[in-house]
């Protein structure tokens, strides 16, 4: 598998935790359940980011600097688990409420960027046979994860 078709089958579940999200929100009553819902997002996104981060980064490190986008990548994973962590400070309910659902819309955006510019980008930059190499590098840190 390449490694491409494997961070987007990643996205498709991390879409239907969005969507879940979202829907749930509005209904959650106290600040811990937000926290968990945030705090359980945070944890899977965190593998996702980091395998983008070592794989990705590295071997199209020219192609985002050409587009004027290396920093901005690395920075949205920043940027998506500090406005999660932030959730974990909140005192007020409506507050955390709101944190989440902005990480959440944050988070669909930067989705959707590496969707649309990222994925073609490294389909047409790498080789076939790279990606499938990092299609496995992929498979086996996965095996060794234990969420
Ligand atoms: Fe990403
Ligand atoms: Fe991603």
């Amino acid at each position: 598998m390449k490694i491409t078709e494997a961070l987007f089958a990643e996205h498709l579940v991390f879409h239907n935790m969005f969507d879940h999200i979202e829907t749930m929100a509005p209904a959650l009553k106290t600040v811990a359940e937000v926290k968990s819902l945030a705090a359980l997002m945070e944890a899977l996104l965190k593998y996702h980011s980091d395998t983008e981060d070592e794989l990705f980064i590295g071997p199209l490190e020219h192609c985002f600097e050409q587009i004027g986008q290396r920093d901005a990548f690395l920075e949205e994973h920043e940027e998506i688990d500090s406005s999660l962590k932030e959730v974990q400070e909140a005192r007020q309910l409506e507050k955390a409420r709101q944190l989440l659902l902005s990480a959440v819309s944050y988070s669909r955006k930067h989705f959707d960027k590496e969707e649309r510019i990222v994925f073609p980008m490294a389909e047409r930059v790498l080789k076939g046979k790279t990606l499938t190499a990092l299609g496995q590098t992929w498979m086996e840190q996965r095996a060794r994860v234990v969420v």
